[in-house]
């Protein structure tokens, strides 16, 4: 028999990239869930402890040149993953802003596993935080049957001005800040169109 080869078919696209230029944009945001906070009541989601606001921050006006900014930060990503449908077939594919809401964890908060049900890629942007202040953490959707065979867990360690997309279906969590500070991110869906 010839070498055993293994085959590792339908991989899970998550596309990440970091904007350089981001502390301007990040005052901004952070005046912003300032003020926010101040104002109103935390939504109680997938957070356990700390501050989740409304997702509809996108349609707030008093967001909205820090949301035309983020948007500036997301959408080359979002017309690469356009631009792979067209090598595909599919050209004119476009992914447009579904909703966006911040998340305030302090020490000891998370956010339990979950899935975003109805959306296409959902992302998040690190506005205050550091590597060791609580990871993200995306489950294979293989765990069933490749659990003990490979790894089935994969975790991307905070880092301010760092984008990451990936498909809504994906299981993910945020582990507890286990830090004095607080750990601070905005969340978006993205929902997809294609031209048929
Ligand atoms: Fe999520």
């Amino acid at each position: 028999m010839n070498d055993i080869t293994m085959m590792k078919l339908f991989p899970v696209p998550v596309f990440t990239a970091v904007e350089s230029d981001f502390d301007h944009l990040r005052s901004d945001i952070l005046e912003y869930i300032r003020d926010y906070r101040d104002t109103y009541d935390s939504e109680k989601i997938s957070n356990i402890g700390g501050y989740q606001s409304a997702s509809d921050i996108h349609q707030d006006i008093d967001f909205k040149n820090n949301c035309d900014r983020l948007w500036d930060i997301i959408s080359p990503i979002a017309q690469h993953i356009g631009d792979l449908f067209a090598e595909h077939g599919y050209p004119s594919t476009t992914l447009t802003l579904a909703n966006m809401w911040f998340n305030v964890n302090g020490k000891g908060n998370s956010n339990v596993e979950h899935t975003h049900p109805h959306c296409f890629y959902s992302g998040v942007i690190w506005i205050k935080a550091k590597p060791g202040m609580g990871g993200l953490s995306m489950k294979s959707p293989h765990e069933h049957s490749l659990y003990g065979m490979v790894d089935t867990l994969w975790t991307a360690e905070p880092e301010e001005g760092r984008v990451m997309l990936f498909p809504s279906f994906l299981p993910h969590s945020v582990a507890a800040n286990p830090t004095d500070e607080e750990r601070i991110s905005i969340s978006f869906n993205l929902h997809v169109t294609v031209p048929l």
